[in-house]
């Protein structure tokens, strides 16, 4: 139980007031991000870019919001402090010297993630354990007659992010737990499939929205149907899963579950009329897709098939303005025999038969996307598994 005074304190300087967050984005799609949470209703002018994230002040509330709308977003940190420390035992005194009473309760699992850059404390293991110590310290003023520690075994709900960087250490706590691509909306997977998140940039940022039929026609595991079903649907991303924000002191169910309700009505009713179809040349990947999009509910709504894309034209699809999306075959994980001819016999393709139609196709390289040889419209450069690529969004 939370002492009295404690949860005032809780009432007043963490749910009463904005405070600095960071929402942690696949590099290459902070602006995308930006639009999305604009429209979230953030205010635009309070966002701070940085690469791999946005800053931005918010109340708590608001971050409980964004978890459940956004679909670019992988993380939200909540801004705790920031100190320089070179000593040991001077950073165990300023970590006792938060307010962790605030944010953490004794016997809540609490993971470490700490990394360090040109600073004299770089010892992670240290680190955390002074961590620790500094924290326990904390709340053991305030929680005297009982265990009073957090706990570091078990599966952590919440972590600490501690960046040293220069000999100045920044703490922030985690708000998300599992990253936020995990929606639990697709469960099975096959080969090198792309991140939810990733997938809802490309589909935003290619205006999905605005186009009578959205085409996969390379689904492998189906993430961009079942993304794209999401969108047209106005289905809420955090809908099926939980967040580490649920065990912070002064979390409300109640509230929380009233907000997500409220939600699922105003957006459920934005959704829009659009045909989305799903194609894979190999039967296992079209089977994978069939069991994610019936474990999303779109069985009735997406429908797949199993082709070759280059015996396709646009008349199998729709008769009206048709965005062409995927993510093609490249790179270690899936092979396709020379990744430059691929993209040339894909472009041929999309000018034979796919013309007045959109694009919007991750390409890896410079190669690739020269033999691909259509012009486009915006370019986005990115890294995908670990290989350099870019989103071609363009016309045909
Ligand atoms: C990188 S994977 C797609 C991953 C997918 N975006 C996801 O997130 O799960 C590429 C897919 O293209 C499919 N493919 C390759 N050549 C094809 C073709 N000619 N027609 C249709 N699908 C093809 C492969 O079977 C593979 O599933």
């Amino acid at each position: 139980m939370i002492p009295e005074n404690i949860q005032r304190r809780i009432r007043l300087h963490v749910y009463g007031k904005s405070r600095i967050f960071f929402a942690i984005v696949q590099p290459g799609f902070e602006n995308t991000a930006l639009e999305e949470m604009t429209k979230i209703g953030f205010d635009r002018d309070g966002f701070k870019i940085l690469e791999g994230g946005l800053e931005f002040k918010s109340n708590i509330k608001d971050v409980w919001k964004l978890h459940l709308l956004t679909r670019t977003v992988t993380r939200v940190l909540m801004r705790i402090e920031k100190f320089k420390a070179v000593f040991f035992n001077k950073y165990c005194e300023y970590i006792s010297e938060i307010p962790w009473e605030l944010h953490l309760v004794p016997g809540q699992s609490i993971g470490f993630k700490i990394k360090c850059r040109h600073s004299k404390l770089y010892h992670t293991d240290r680190l955390t354990e002074e961590t620790v110590k500094g924290i326990n310290l904390r709340l053991s003023r305030f929680y005297k007659d009982r265990d009073s520690g957090i706990r570091t075994d078990g599966s952590p709900g919440s972590s600490l992010f501690i960046r040293i960087d220069n000999d100045i250490c920044s703490v922030s706590l985690d708000c998300t737990g599992d990253p936020l691509y995990r929606r639990n909306f697709r469960i099975y997977t096959e080969k090198a499939p792309l991140r939810e998140t990733l997938a809802s940039c490309m589909l935003l940022e290619s205006e999905a929205s605005s186009f009578d039929a959205v085409v996969d026609p390379m689904c492998g595991s189906g993430v961009i149907p079942v993304e794209a079903g999401m969108i047209a649907c106005g289905v809420l991303p955090g809908m099926r899963r939980n967040f580490a924000f649920e065990e912070f002191p002064g979390f409300s169910m109640k509230a929380f579950v009233f907000m997500k309700k409220k939600l699922t009505e105003e957006y459920e009713s934005s959704g829009k009329n659009i045909s989305i179809f799903a194609g894979d040349i190999d039967n296992k990947a079209v089977e994978t897709t069939q069991m994610n999009i019936d474990n999303a509910g779109f069985r009735d709504y997406i429908k797949t098939a199993c082709t070759d894309f280059f015996a396709t034209k646009k008349e199998d699809f729709s008769c009206g303005k048709i965005l062409l999306i995927s993510n093609p075959p490249y790179g270690e994980r899936i092979k396709t025999g020379n990744t430059a001819d691929f993209y040339r016999k894909l472009g041929m393709k999309f000018r034979k038969d796919f013309k007045g139609c959109s694009f919007a196709v991750i390409i890896p390289g410079m190669e690739a996307e020269k033999a691909f040889g259509l012009s486009h419209r915006k370019k986005i450069i990115f890294f995908n598994g670990g290989i350099p690529v870019s989103l071609v969004i363009g016309e045909i």
